[in-house]
């Protein structure tokens, strides 16, 4: 499984990329807001960072089509590795055909069920972006959506890939990995939380004492 990290704040990507498991970079509008900087500024950053796709959302107030493929051809041009992220909406599927004929590679989001997946995959989209965690903040299993999504791109052959979104813990990552989900985009305090175990640190703790004891 390709790991993403879901984030904009170019600290949290320079830490996660040193271990060496960071294979692309998704933002959004939120995330871009957050970190309180300019757009282009922080994704220039993110692109010397890390070597894979890199997902720049267009503007939240971009909805029509032909606005939309303009902004994207922009954000094309800021790196070879950019992927123009896009909402799920009519307007945004005719992008999505249109951006996929000229080779800009997209990443459909905010998709919510497996039509939209499936709609999403026939325009050419190169990733969809499912929000499990989103689904089961509304008491809705959001791992049914990806497994939903995986069953019906590998009946027909879809090249798009999955990117399971809005992770909120590690047994999300475990469950997509499980159902051999292409990709996770993890937050940064989840990714963190992967590494960690108890029982390791106790190991750790007695090899030392028990090393340290015997070199007295
Ligand atoms: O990439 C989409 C992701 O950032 C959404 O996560 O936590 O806002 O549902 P969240």
């Amino acid at each position: 499984m390709k790991i993403f990290i879901d984030t904009a704040e170019v600290k949290e990507i320079r830490d996660a990329a040193s271990l060496g498991i960071i294979d692309g970079v998704t933002t959004n509008p939120s995330l871009i807001a957050k970190s309180g900087r300019k757009f282009e500024d922080v994704i220039k950053e993110i692109v010397e960072i890390v070597d894979g796709p890199i997902s720049g959302e267009v503007k939240a107030t971009t909805t029509e089509c032909d606005d939309i493929i303009k902004e994207a051809i922009e954000i094309s041009k800021i790196h070879k590795n950019m992927v123009v992220k896009i909402p799920m909406t009519k307007e945004g599927l005719k992008a999505v055909s249109e951006l996929s004929k000229k080779g800009i590679k997209t990443n459909v989001t905010l998709i919510f069920n497996a039509n939209q997946a499936l709609l999403a995959a026939k325009a050419g989209a190169t990733y969809v972006s499912p929000f499990l965690g989103r689904l089961d903040d509304i008491s809705t299993y959001g791992m049914d959506l990806i497994e939903d999504i995986n069953l019906i791109f590998n009946n027909y052959g879809f090249e798009t890939e999955i990117i399971c979104a809005s992770i909120r813990n590690p047994l999300h990552v475990l469950d997509c990995a499980k159902v051999g989900a292409d990709i996770a985009t993890i937050p940064y305090k989840v990714l963190m939380q992967l590494v960690d175990h108890p029982l390791t640190t106790i190991g750790i703790e007695k090899f030392k004492k028990d090393y340290l004891d015997s070199n007295k």
